[in-house]
């Protein structure tokens, strides 16, 4: 896809790999909004785009541990912007992002699951019409090959938390989704993949969670940028890549009664019409 007059929503772009990711997209052409909680490492990453001539970045701030927050940065966005040609669902926290005990967001919801997962169910289906009237478009979830899965009797995880289960749910809840909303997108030119960029890159995430990282914010990134831009997948949706390559996620992914159970949830809790 050349990205030459697109515009590219990123999630959690003033930091990480969506940094990466976003640059890299401005220096293609694409008109990149970038998102985060943190004006000024925003304004780092806005002024080093326009330093390097790569076009005029906007930045939308807005906490994504709220489903409040969720809903101003899709109006935000389709207030100011009349195409959205890729949406990359980014924005995350790790298992020990603020130490690994058992937070909740301002809706009540186990955090993990609501930055990671809810918030971006949520921001995909209010840009849905955006990217619909855009295609062919694509929507891509960075989830990761760290997953668990959900025991619906206890989402929330309020019995026997552990930060790396809770990470490992919200992580396939979004592969999930991805699924879900990949048939309910079939021959609308809007595609969804989902996928795990690299193993333990360098970025805060990794670090602030006490990890020697393995992999460089390049290699994730590229892979990110593969799905956003690849032509070689313009045709693919609804499939998990590890890195470059389809890969298989865990089996409760493929289990349309637990889909159909998560997406009822999601409905719910995000107040979405059925
Ligand atoms: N690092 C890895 O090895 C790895 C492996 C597999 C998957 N992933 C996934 O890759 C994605 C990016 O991770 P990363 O490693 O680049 O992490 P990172 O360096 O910690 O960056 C996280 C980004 O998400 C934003 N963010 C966090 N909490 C937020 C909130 N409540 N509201 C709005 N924005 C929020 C941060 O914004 P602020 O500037 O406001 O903090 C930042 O831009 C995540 O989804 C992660 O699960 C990472």
């Amino acid at each position: 896809m050349k990205m030459d007059g697109k515009t590219v929503l990123v999630t959690g772009s003033t930091d990480g790999v969506g940094r990466y990711v976003a640059a890299k997209l401005a220096s293609a052409g694409a008109k990149v909004l970038i998102h985060g909680r943190d004006r000024a490492r925003a304004k780092t990453l806005t002024d080093e785009i326009r330093g390097q001539g790569h076009g005029e970045p906007i930045f939308y701030q807005a906490d994504l541990s709220s489903l409040a927050g969720a809903r101003q940065l899709a109006e935000a966005v389709l207030a100011e912007h009349k195409r959205l040609d890729v949406f990359i669902s980014n924005a995350g926290i790790g298992s020990r992002t603020q130490g690994s005990e058992r937070r909740t967001s301002a809706d009540g919801h186990e955090l993990r699951f609501a930055v990671n997962y809810l918030s971006g169910f949520l921001l995909a289906h209010l840009l849905l019409a955006l990217l619909r009237a855009s295609a062919p478009s694509r929507i891509v979830n960075v989830a990761s090959l760290g997953q668990h899965p959900l025991d619906f009797d206890d989402v929330m995880l309020t019995k026997g938390y552990s930060g790396t289960r809770a990470y490992a749910q919200s992580k396939l809840a979004q592969i999930m989704f991805t699924i879900d909303l990949a048939r309910e997108l079939e021959g609308s030119g809007v595609t969804v993949n989902a996928l795990h960029p690299a193993t333990y890159m360098n970025t805060t995430m990794v670090r602030e969670g006490g990890i020697t990282p393995i992999s460089t914010v390049e290699q994730g990134g590229d892979a990110i940028l593969h799905l956003a831009a690849g032509d070689d997948v313009a045709a693919n949706s609804g499939l998990f890549f590890n890195g470059m390559q389809p890969s298989q996620a865990n089996p409760q992914a493929y289990d349309e009664t637990a889909r159909k159970r998560l997406r009822a949830l999601s409905l719910e809790l995000t107040g979405l019409p059925a």
